[in-house]
């Protein structure tokens, strides 16, 4: 199956099952709290374009679904129209400082969900944790939190110093609520 149809059918497993829950009743405890922010690291490019997909089918690596709600603390409400300026290393660690690979720019819908079709970021030997890097922006375009997101499971987390959210990784999906006390 082509990565494209894939990832559309995990798109829609994905959204029926977030659909299915109400909000964070069946997180665990601290889901709903502030998502912490983390380093900006060196690799950031301003301007990243927005996208609707941030790989495109002839990028190697393994095909991810990177999707979830952007929400107030306490999970109360859903925040619509809010950015997500997201960059990761492609699947053999390395950075596009060149131009845009793998950098985009992705809008919450209505009820601040988001769904970012990529690869799962490469290792790199400075930062072998795997790791996905995004700021999150008002609709407005003003910054709020600069952070990234881990993987649940992922054994190079086990030195802590991670204080990003953690997305639960299953089937190529990875699945994470992002909290804003706005
Ligand atoms: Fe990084």
């Amino acid at each position: 199956m082509e990565r494209r149809a894939l990832l559309k059918l995990l798109s829609l497993a994905s959204l029926g099952s977030l659909t299915a829950g109400a909000a964070c009743s069946d997180e665990p405890a601290g889901a709903c709290e502030p998502t912490r922010s983390d380093v900006e690291g060196p690799y950031y490019t301003a301007q990243a374009p927005a996208r609707e997909r941030l790989a495109e089918d002839d990028e190697p690596g393994e095909p991810l679904l990177l999707t979830g709600r952007l929400l107030t603390a306490g999970c109360a409400r859903p925040l619509a129209g809010y950015l997500l300026d997201v960059w990761h290393a492609d699947d053999s660690g390395a950075y596009d400082n060149e131009g845009f690979t793998l950098r985009g720019v992705f809008t919450t819908d209505d009820e601040g969900r988001f769904a970012i079709e990529t690869i799962l970021p490469g290792r790199y030997p400075d930062r072998p944790v795997r790791h996905v890097h995004l700021k999150l922006r008002d609709p407005a375009g003003e910054e709020l939190l600069t952070t990234q997101i881990y993987f649940e499971g992922d054994e190079q987390l086990a030195g802590g110093g991670y204080p990003g959210p953690r997305a639960r990784l299953d089937g190529g999906i990875a699945e994470v609520d992002l909290i804003l006390d706005v």
